[in-house]
């Protein structure tokens, strides 16, 4: 799919493109930051490791958070705004969670011109739905196949508009001079071979981390490459202890634990019960949520039958709550057979409004786990879902501390703050996105080019090549990469993971160094045309420098908020809400140090809108 074919001069040596703008990454973010980059005149290709629409975004299944104010004509970005920035405890990067209120109505409205087809209100509006934390429906959907809808409209606009698009290329390493980015280095996964792209502008869109959790929604693309090559590009990461289970993840077969069930389950009628029968949720309202929450079964009922009376059921509060009350329905032994709780919408809507509204699910239970959803519970318990933290950007123009490197969508840090509200990361990456293209096409087609070094590309060739120079051990025994992810994801599940402590965090890095260790004595056999064993090392090196910064981050922040939650510092601490913990590589190349750096001033304005409820 690529226009700027290799020319034949360079067949026999490296292939190399020449562009204005790359992005990395083809989800939601990837693809409306290059449709704005092309559309700002920059010649723009987009690299991804797996197939072009096979992303997490579409994984984002119950809609795009945006005040249309169709359902509810009070809805306004101030409110938006407001519920952003709560759910996200307050440490958001308050411009951007502004940006975003702001702009997400619009570029909605826009994916609609471009072809999306979203569910209708009885007036012909786009419908929006309830999710967790938002005070108003205002999740524009598609049925519970959202996410899949977006990339579907992104996808045809991108391929439509020309943009070259490389798939089944991973890129290891980004290419600087001066300071600058200067291009972006990689490989084809099938055939090994390395390829260089020189371009003034990279954009980062390579989404989160979860496959370095045992349990997680992600697939294998995300291994936190963005992050790692931020950090090994010179930028810095912010909120990287903030990590979003979702609540409501397949329990039960086990090969597909973790899978997502959307939050639309319980934003359309779904509730909550542990082993007992009892609707457990009413047991965790938190006093800041306690206003807006029903406290009792017939307040939540009257709530679903009447929008009007704007008070929410327990099972809407933000996701962080709800994770954490499963947690602890299963630990006090009130979980499921396999070891969930139960997601009940069968007693609550009839088969008919399941079907059309939730339709993936239906099919999803029916032929995964031979289960009826509207005649039956699920069974499903908390999975790894999203990661707040992310490469600390200008919140207007998304770029990094590096000049030329952008960063857009779950790769970057500060929108969510501590807890991102369902349906926030569709209207997230469209928004950024956007910004992010038309920034990095700014930058790149004003100013000198800056040149690839060769000297940089064959240093990424030779480190991309280093796992095959491991020799094994005597006997022939070397450390197999399959292992150490396997290791790595236990470590983080049980170390970092829901709850965290003290001492479990300083045993998760003493574990994190010992596999750093074993990845250094890896080894790969066989040679580069399509070798799964050499791709895993090398997204490992990502995965273990990320997970690091999860950890330390993690240990350093004595409080709880949002997605951090320490037993042994189990309430927010007023303090720690006013700073964030920066993480940038350290001196030797292979670890990360932590400073804490106070939180932008927000302005008054926008500060007075939290004196109204
Ligand atoms: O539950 C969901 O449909 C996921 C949405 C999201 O993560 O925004």
């Amino acid at each position: 799919m690529t226009g700027n074919e290799m020319s034949p001069e360079a067949r026999g040596g490296m292939e190399r493109h020449a562009y204005d703008v790359v992005v990395i990454g083809a989800g939601g973010a990837g693809l409306r930051a290059a449709i704005a980059a092309h559309e700002a005149g920059a010649r723009t290709a987009v690299v991804c490791k797996s197939l072009l629409g096979k992303a997490h975004t579409v994984m984002a299944e119950g809609g795009a958070a945006a005040a249309l104010g169709n359902r509810w004509p009070e809805d306004t970005w101030q409110v938006h705004f407001r519920d952003t920035m709560r759910g996200g405890k307050m440490l958001n990067n308050w411009r951007m969670a502004q940006l975003h209120a702001q702009e997400a109505p619009e570029r909605v409205l826009e994916l609609e011109d471009w072809g999306a087809l979203f569910d209708r209100t009885e007036d012909g509006l786009i419908s929006q739905r309830d999710f967790g934390g938002h005070r108003y429906a205002r999740l524009a959907h598609v049925g519970d196949r959202t996410g899949l809808e977006l990339i579907r409209t992104l996808q045809q606009r991108t391929v439509q508009l020309g943009v070259d698009v490389f798939m089944e290329c991973t890129v290891t390493e980004v290419l600087k001079q001066d300071g600058r980015v200067a291009g972006a280095f990689g490989y084809w996964r099938e055939t090994g071979r390395f390829v260089t792209f020189e371009a003034p502008s990279v954009i980062l869109a390579t989404g989160g981390i979860g496959k370095s959790y045992k349990v997680t929604s992600n697939s294998w693309e995300y291994t936190g490459d963005g992050h790692a090559l931020a950090l090994r590009a010179g930028a810095d990461l912010i909120n990287m202890e903030f990590v979003q289970f979702h609540p409501t993840g397949m329990v039960w077969p086990p090969s597909v634990k973790g899978l997502l069930v959307t939050e639309s389950v319980r934003g359309d009628g779904g509730i909550l019960t542990n082993s007992e029968g009892k609707r457990f949720m009413f047991d965790y309202i938190p006093e800041f949520f306690r206003a807006e929450t029903a406290d009792t079964v017939e307040e939540a009922d009257a709530w679903y039958d009447d929008k009007k009376n704007n008070r929410r059921p327990p099972e809407l509060l933000p996701r962080d709550e709800v994770a954490r009350a499963i947690n602890s329905e299963i630990k006090a032994g009130r979980g499921s057979p396999h070891g969930g709780i139960f997601l009940d919408i069968a007693s609550r809507r009839d088969a008919d409004y399941i079907r059309k509204r939730l339709p993936s699910m239906y099919h999803q239970f029916k032929e995964l786990a031979d289960v009826d959803i509207t005649a039956e519970p699920m069974e499903i318990g908390p999975t790894c879902h999203y990661v707040m933290g992310g490469v600390e950007v200008d919140p207007d123009t998304q770029q990094s501390a590096v000049p030329g490197l952008y960063a857009a969508g779950e790769v970057s840090g500060g929108m969510h703050g501590s807890n991102r509200l369902g349906g926030n990361s569709l209207s997230d990456l469209l928004v950024f996105g956007k910004r992010a293209g038309e920034s990095a096409a700014a930058y790149a087609t004003t100013g000198e080019r800056p040149a690839v070094a060769e000297a940089d590309v064959k240093a990424a060739q030779a480190d991309a090549l280093a796992p095959f120079d491991v020799a094994a051990g005597p006997g022939g025994g070397g450390e197999n990469p399959y292992t150490i992810q396997h290791d790595l994801q236990q470590a983080m599940n049980d170390l970092v993971g829901i709850i965290r402590t003290a001492p479990e965090l300083e045993e998760s890095l003493g574990e994190l160094a010992r596999l750093k260790e074993r990845a250094d004595r890896m080894v790969v056999e066989g040679h580069r045309q399509y070798n799964p064993g050499w791709h895993l090392a090398l997204d490992l090196r990502n995965m273990l420098l990320v997970s690091e910064c999860i950890a330390k981050a993690a240990l350093a922040r004595q409080e709880s908020r949002g997605g951090h939650t320490r037993d042994d510092f189990p309430g927010p601490d007023p303090e720690w809400g006013a700073k964030n913990l920066v993480l940038s590589l350290d001196e030797s190349g292979h670890g990360v140090d932590i400073a804490e750096k106070p939180l932008p001033v927000m302005p008054d304005d926008l500060q007075q809108l939290f004196q109204d409820t």
